[in-house]
């Protein structure tokens, strides 16, 4: 029986099992391979997938350019907002069975998928709006009779590479944004994850986004690195928008030199959470939390190397330890009560033995957790404290469950620690003088920074970091600049 068959019947969003989405059409490889995608907490089979060749992603980049033309031409700014906004009400009424998938695939928890289908579709309901708001400008001219006009234009057909970690949110953030302004997509979803970014494209079609404005083509890890190279180096693909690692950033920065292409790049963070001596220790222990442990640490934005003043140390490990204790369970992302689901991968969890064990070696002393969970790619929840400048976890994103705490007596002494890192993606800070967080806000080198609160993601908002945590801005009425071109238009009357 074929097996693509079979397993399809199993999701209508997938109606024609996990194939690429090219031209408005569900199409194999032309290769005719699949790969397969596991349940990270189980490792069970979910589904044969399509494993597309360079070849494929040609023919999805043939597609957007037919689908530009008609999108950027004959839809306005009006109707495409329209689109968006259906695509909005679609995700609202699929919820259900769109976080089911995404749990299966990633094993986050059910209401953490849930949140991730909400927050991807304000995506679609922000832009929808955003759409009608790509605003140029009049500039007065400088000699007589002259108009001086400024058009924002669409910069063209966009690959967009997507991570793992937020497998629908990270393509809705891209994509509103991409098509609000009258751009067409090519998504290329990370090999672990395709299955979301196919329903994602069901949902597309299904709210009326026309034929090769929305193309996902899916790939093995070996077949990615081809794809996303042909998509760096094509003269038909205008702009690349990628999240994930800061060395594979790199790379696709380097391979769009050739073509002078735009690029955006959300990558690595490693951010620093600071507690001062009149911070409130509840409010700081949920700011970390939040951050922490959503997606069971495998955010860029995750609190990652965090600094608690020596006078309320003590205090904020106990208090934090307890509520680790009293509400993280880790477990199958299916089952009600479970809020930590598996890491993505065996590496995952081999990297967090390495670093906590060096860590433990070095010196921390360990509070909760500190070991593999009983399935699949599990492991515990874990806070350890007194962590060395010398160990790894004290330089290195750890991506995975582990709260790192280091103490700190003096200001300056834990700006320059914090600041003393070649990433700077978001940065948080608990405390109640205003005079100080507003000087640690602005001095903080990241693009993003949580004052009293741990969690800072939103629809509305520039997402995005400095250094070399990447280039661009996503969300909020920024994330449009990564889509368009300004035109200037002079005209002598
Ligand atoms: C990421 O970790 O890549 C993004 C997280 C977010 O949007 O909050």
């Amino acid at each position: 029986m074929n097996l693509l068959r079979a397993s399809s019947r199993r999701y209508s969003l997938l109606p024609q099992g996990a194939q690429a989405f090219v031209a408005g059409k569900w199409t194999p490889s032309e290769s005719g391979a699949v790969f397969d995608v596991v349940n990270p907490y189980d490792g069970k089979l979910i589904e044969k997938v399509a494993n597309c060749t360079v070849k494929d992603a040609e023919q999805a980049v043939h597609s957007a350019q037919a689908g530009l033309q008609l999108w950027t031409h004959s839809y306005t700014a009006k109707q495409r907002g329209a689109i968006l906004h259906k695509w909005f009400d679609i995700l609202g009424q699929r919820e259900t069975e769109l976080a089911t998938l995404l749990t299966r695939e990633q094993g986050k928890p059910l209401a953490e998928a849930r949140g991730e289908i909400q927050y991807s579709a304000a995506y679609f309901d922000w832009y929808a709006g955003e759409a009608r708001r790509t605003y140029g400008q009049v500039v007065p001219s400088a000699v007589p009779n002259r108009l001086h006009l400024h058009t924002r234009e669409p910069i063209g057909v966009v690959a967009l590479i997507s991570p793992w970690n937020f497998p629908t949110a990270m393509i809705a953030r891209k994509a509103a944004a991409a098509l609000a302004v009258g751009c067409s997509v090519v998504v290329k979803p990370s090999e672990d994850t395709p299955l979301s970014a196919l329903a994602l494209a069901q949902t597309a079609q299904e709210a009326g986004v026309p034929d090769g404005v929305f193309n996902v083509i899916t790939a093995d890890r070996e077949r990615t690195a081809a794809i996303s190279k042909f998509l760096c180096e094509s003269t038909d693909v205008s702009a690349i928008s990628f999240t994930g690692s800061t060395p594979v950033g790199k790379l696709l920065l380097a391979q769009s030199a050739s073509t002078v292409k735009r690029v955006c790049l959300e990558l690595g963070g490693n951010a620093p959470l600071i507690v001062f001596d009149d911070a409130d220790i509840d409010s700081a222990v949920n700011g970390t939390m939040a951050t922490k442990f959503r997606c069971s640490g495998q955010t860029c934005v995750s609190a990652n190397r965090i600094y608690v003043h020596k006078k309320v140390h003590d205090q904020y490990v106990e208090k934090l330890s307890t509520a680790m204790k009293d509400k993280l369970v880790l477990g199958n992302g299916m089952d009600a009560t479970t809020t930590q689901g598996p890491l993505i991968n065996q590496r995952a969890v081999d990297k967090c033995e390495i670093l906590l064990s060096d860590a433990l070696g070095k010196g921390s002393e360990l509070i909760v957790g500190g070991k593999r969970g009983d399935h699949g790619t599990s492991y515990h929840p874990t806070l350890i404290t007194n962590v060395q400048p010398n160990t790894q976890i004290a330089h290195t994103e750890i991506f995975g469950p582990i709260a790192a705490v280091q103490k700190f007596q003096d200001n300056e002494e834990v700006l320059n620690a914090a600041n003393d890192c070649r990433v700077g993606l978001a940065g948080y800070i608990f405390g109640k003088d205003t005079s100080r967080l507003q000087y640690f806000a602005r001095r903080l080198e990241v693009g993003m920074v949580g004052v009293n609160e741990g969690l800072i993601s939103c629809a509305e908002a520039a997402f995005g970091g400095v250094k070399e945590s990447g280039i661009g801005r996503e969300g909020g009425m920024q994330g449009i600049d990564e889509f368009t071109n300004w035109k200037y238009i002079c005209t002598q009357y």
